[in-house]
């Protein structure tokens, strides 16, 4: 029998290395999607501890940025590592027969890792007799998080891979330059904070990127897109990993076709895949945008990918509630706006 994890205990969760505003403003997108009172305490940038109820591993199943998590078991100050792992009650998380590793993230320049791996190997071992150790197939990970002077200590027992590299751009049926990866598309979509069962809108869907991601996640989705080409492509490259949308419609966005989404995400067109209507990029941004209002209820988010030289004049349906930029290459860097409908 598994030993049941209390839902709300204190969490950790250890974001990935990328320098963008983006991975903590996912963190606490998805976290507001299953406890909107839960409370983050910033241990270093990448290091949080959330209080909330919730289980730790719904929120690492749909993370892009999000590297591990799990439960908390203590923080301490480096000087205190030894009585405090000594401390842990490991047997509370852990069966008598638990099959776990220990592993260790350090974020600090000082040689650390070797010494609090073997403190928390002995620490299990003394509280549960026959635990036995296995680097390769283990039940639990008890996680060691070392940060300037800190020390935090968790478990997990979450380990599935997501499967960037397997959905690469390049390994679908349909490819096309304009084409976003998988792991920046999840990230868009989770700060959609769109819910597993309900609708998500790409009215620009192109390849199908954010559709993938979204249907992924256990959302139902709508793409439009004004080539026929792209709504077929989109088609496919979701059939290729057994998915399917609520619908591809082929059409113009910049008079929706559909009358309501839970949530929209989009890449606007821009450079090649310019709109079929001609307008330059900065007057479809605001044409689309001015419309989005009257399918997304109020309370509810768009997130909109544009490039950062585009801006979004402040729209009257909505708030800007949060603005990341994410660094593409020397002549682009994207602009990921959040609005939340009035
Ligand atoms: C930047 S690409 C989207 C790429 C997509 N996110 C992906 O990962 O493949 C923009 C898409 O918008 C489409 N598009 C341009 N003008 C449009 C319009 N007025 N209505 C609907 N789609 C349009 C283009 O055909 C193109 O596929």
């Amino acid at each position: 029998m598994e030993t049941p994890i209390p839902e709300s205990r204190k969490k950790f969760f250890l974001l990935s290395g990328e320098k963008s505003t983006l991975l903590q403003a996912e963190l606490r997108a998805l976290v507001e999607i299953y406890d909107r009172k839960a409370r983050f305490e910033k241990i270093h940038d990448r290091v949080f501890v959330v209080d909330g109820k919730f289980s730790p591993d719904t929120i690492l199943k749909r993370g892009a940025y999000i590297n591990t998590g799990g439960l908390l078991l203590t923080h301490c100050k480096m000087e205190d590592m030894e009585r405090s792992i000594n401390s842990i009650a490991f047997e509370d998380f852990m069966e008598s027969s638990v099959i776990f590793s220990a592993s260790v993230f350090n974020l600090s320049h000082k040689p650390l890792s070797e010494k609090v791996e073997v403190i928390i190997g002995s620490a299990v071992k003394r509280r549960i007799p026959d635990a036995r150790v296995s680097l390769k197939d283990p039940k639990k990970i008890v996680i060691g998080i070392i940060s300037d002077n800190h020390l935090l200590i968790g478990v997990t027992d979450y380990m599935s891979k997501k499967g960037w590299r397997s959905r690469r751009p390049r390994t679908r049926p349909f490819f096309h330059p304009s084409v976003l990866y998988p792991k920046f598309a999840r990230g868009l979509v989770n700060l959609s904070r769109v819910r597993e069962g309900e609708v998500l809108l790409d009215p620009f869907c192109g390849t199908g990127s954010i559709l993938i991601e979204a249907s992924l996640i256990g959302a139902k989705t709508v793409g439009i897109d004004v080539s026929m080409k792209m709504c077929r492509g989109a088609m496919d490259n979701l059939r290729h990993y057994g998915l399917e949308a609520l619908g591809v419609i082929n059409s113009d966005s910049l008079r929706l076709p559909i009358r309501h989404a839970d949530a929209m995400v989009t890449d606007i067109p821009y450079g090649r895949c310019s709109s079929s209507r001609g307008l330059k990029t900065k007057d479809l941004l605001q044409e689309f945008v001015s419309q989005a209002g009257d399918v997304v209820p109020r309370g509810r988010y768009c997130v909109i990918v544009h490039p950062k030289t585009i801006e979004l004049d402040s729209p009257e349906a909505f708030d800007v509630k949060e603005d990341h930029e994410v660094y593409v290459h020397s002549r682009l860097t994207r602009a990921v706006t959040v609005l939340e409908m009035r």
